[in-house]
């Protein structure tokens, strides 16, 4: 067994920082795994970084469970977690815990990420009572992009502060075993992350928390049609994926590939 639900809790109460990353298939998961990422999440971004859409909302679980089940097929000891997609959980609690269990059945994930606070409270509930490590999801959700009025940082403001507060709690107390918390302002974090005893995971919510996640395609450079401000890039593979290619057609236009060693005698 690789990496568990207990290992990431004991993670926080050691103050040892977590490292999540996003992967959506077999290759890029079998390189996050084997540099040692502690969680996988089989992203809804998968939406936008792989199937070129404008948001997340058109994914669909059986999307999400292909891709599951290519990303466990590369995993040896990350934690896998498959993400429920837009109106997966939304209509009822039955259908919620189905589409959950379909991750870990199907897909070969050991836990789902679901987005919301207190909204969804009864949700986490029902899904961790089925035996299904869930992780929270609030501060910007993107499959509320409309509610939200776009992609903005929430949290915002005292009230908004509050709100954001109470959610995680909601969101612990229902029996989430950890929450990501994005985009919010870093000092509203610290005081979430300090407050709660699960552990929190941000993206685009400083440095305060308990671990860290982005987009696999955004840290190698893969994706560049937007690069949000909390995003570093250790990697720029379109570039150099490009550059091979180029290499590779220049040759083949001038005979150069295959050589005679590269042929069959
Ligand atoms: O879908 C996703 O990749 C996410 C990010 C916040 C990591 O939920």
């Amino acid at each position: 067994m690789g990496i568990t639900i207990q290992d990431i809790q004991k993670k926080k109460r050691e103050g040892k920082r977590i490292s999540m990353l996003t992967s959506y298939d077999f290759p890029f998961a079998q390189i996050v795994d084997e540099a040692g990422i502690d969680i996988i999440l089989v992203g809804d971004s998968l939406g936008v970084v792989v199937q070129g859409r404008e948001n997340t909302l058109s994914v669909t679980m059986d999307e999400m469970i292909y891709h599951t089940m290519m990303v466990s097929r590369g995993v040896k000891n990350s934690l896998i977690i498959g993400d429920m997609p837009f109106m997966s959980y939304q209509a009822g609690i039955e259908d919620a815990v189905r589409n959950a269990g379909r991750f870990l059945k199907e897909g070969g994930a050991a836990a789902v990420k679901l987005e919301g606070g207190s909204n969804v409270a009864d949700v986490i509930t029902a899904i961790s009572r089925a035996g299904i490590p869930v992780m929270g999801h609030i501060g910007l959700t993107p499959q509320s992009v409309h509610s939200m009025g776009g992609f903005k940082v929430q949290g915002k403001g005292a009230e908004g502060a509050e709100r954001l507060v109470s959610d995680a709690k909601a969101v612990e107390n229902a029996g989430a075993f950890s929450v990501l918390l994005e985009g919010i302002p870093m000092e509203l974090a610290r005081r979430v992350t300090q407050e709660l005893s699960i552990p929190t995971v941000g993206i685009g919510a400083g440095p305060f928390c308990d671990g860290q996640v982005i987009v696999l395609h955004d840290l190698l450079g893969l994706f560049d049609r937007f690069v949000p401000k909390f995003v570093r890039r250790y990697a720029e593979l379109k570039k150099v994926s490009i550059d091979a290619i180029r290499r590779y057609r220049e040759d083949v236009e001038s005979g150069k590939f295959p050589s005679e060693e590269e042929s069959y005698k």
